[in-house]
């Protein structure tokens, strides 16, 4: 493996956590040819060589599952709904199953002393991995989120301690997102501003795509260490390159092809959505290439601007959200947006729980979830963009 993918966890005792994957898997009945589909996905979104699919499938069969406690603390669960509501199960179950998920408050069966009881013992036995989502509050000692009588901060810390990473899920947990947006009432920022000494990792994105998140755990059994990040955190499989760069619609902005107005020629026929406020310009992140909802749609896709969800601060730096990067006169279009980028990105207890997931997805086999067409979508953006824009422009 490359020198330049070696991390501090290299040679980390991954921990045990009973059954090894490909056990688990067999008795939730995800197919042989599910799991190699799985295993596929994962070696194409971690950018790795295709003869690693074997490689990949052959660790997470035998790898014992690592220890996870999941902490949600100022959020909406949105990424935990974005996982859990995958239109296909497999993701869901091999997240869900890949690790010896001992906590997660909102699908584990055991609430109150159960709960916490199930946490400290996964402290007290050490090696696991910390999954955080939402944001912390630290305003007048963080007593604007309590859980159990403690605050966030002091449940963050003393849970992070003996972990052996902490994987920041969705933009709340890894910049403070919302409950962090001016004036930030409560003092929200994200896991690197009160962990100290342990590794962390930002899954940035509103919602995290789990997709992504699938994969960074997957490379984690596999290498046994964490993949390369940038300065903000984010592993470079999923955010080193401009939404902009990989768009779609890309010829069109290269055309001069602009939507001017929402259901204008331009909108129906696919045109730029630059001059509606796309901040694609200036936004990491792999959603052309990855999309959500394993491979169903994006926000350019269904005919909405990037809103810029995976940089910090988003939705200061970002809005108002349907307003054209600002022109800067002498410059072309493209030298403006890459200025202004640079200066604004300045088991046993889910075990139980997993009756949640499997209603979930049993709904779903009966066909209670649909899929929203397009054009459909794109009525919704109007109506979106006719009803939230006051409450979102921050002038
Ligand atoms: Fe795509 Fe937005 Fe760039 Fe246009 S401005 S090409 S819609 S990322
Ligand atoms: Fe977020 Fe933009 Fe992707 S809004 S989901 S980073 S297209």
């Amino acid at each position: 493996m490359n020198d330049r993918f070696k991390s501090p966890l290299a040679g980390a005792k991954v921990g045990s956590g009973g059954r090894n994957l490909g056990e688990v898997l067999n008795l939730r009945g995800v197919s042989r040819r599910d799991f190699m589909k799985f295993c596929t996905l994962m070696t194409a979104t971690l950018a790795l060589p295709k003869d690693m699919v074997e490689r990949v499938a052959q660790t997470l069969e035998t790898a014992r599952r690592p220890p996870a406690i999941y902490l949600e603390f100022q959020d909406c669960a949105g990424c935990t709904e974005a996982m859990l509501r995958m239109p296909h199960p497999t993701v869901t179950d091999v997240v869900l199953d890949v690790l010896s998920l001992n906590y997660h408050e909102t699908i584990m069966a055991p609430a109150g002393q159960a709960a916490e009881a199930a946490r400290e013992a996964t402290i007290e036995a050490g090696d696991y991995l910390l999954l955080v989502e939402g944001a912390i509050s630290t305003k007048d000692d963080g007593l604007y989120c309590t859980i159990g009588g403690r605050t966030a901060m002091d449940l963050l810390e003393e849970s992070a301690r003996g972990a052996v990473a902490v994987i920041a899920v969705g933009d709340c947990a890894c910049f403070g997102n919302i409950p962090a947006a001016n004036p930030n009432p409560t003092g929200a920022v994200g896991v690197s501003e009160i962990v100290r000494g342990v590794p962390i990792v930002n899954m940035a994105g509103c919602p995290v795509n789990a997709v992504n998140l699938a994969a960074m755990i997957v490379y984690y059994l596999t290498f046994e260490s964490l993949p390369h990040l940038d300065d903000l955190l984010r592993p470079d499989f999923a955010y080193a390159e401009r939404i902009h760069d990989h768009c779609p619609r890309r010829p069109h902005f290269d055309a001069g092809q602009f939507v001017e107005s929402w259901g204008d020629e331009g909108h129906q026929r696919g045109w730029c959505l630059y001059k509606m406020g796309c901040k694609g310009p200036q936004t990491k992140h792999n959603c052309p290439v990855v999309e959500y909802n394993e491979g169903t749609s994006w926000p350019i896709k269904a005919g909405h601007p990037c809103i810029g969800c995976s940089e910090p601060q988003f939705w200061d730096t970002m809005t108002p959200f349907y307003r054209r990067l600002p022109e800067v006169p002498g410059f072309a279009v493209e030298s403006t947006v890459d200025s202004i980028g640079l200066a604004l990105t300045g088991i046993t207890a889910v075990a139980v729980g997993a009756h949640a997931v499997g209603s979930i997805l049993r709904k779903r086999e009966a066909g209670e979830t649909g899929d929203r067409d397009v054009a459909e979508q794109e009525g919704t953006t109007e109506t979106t963009e006719e009803g939230g824009h006051d409450a979102q422009d921050r002038d």
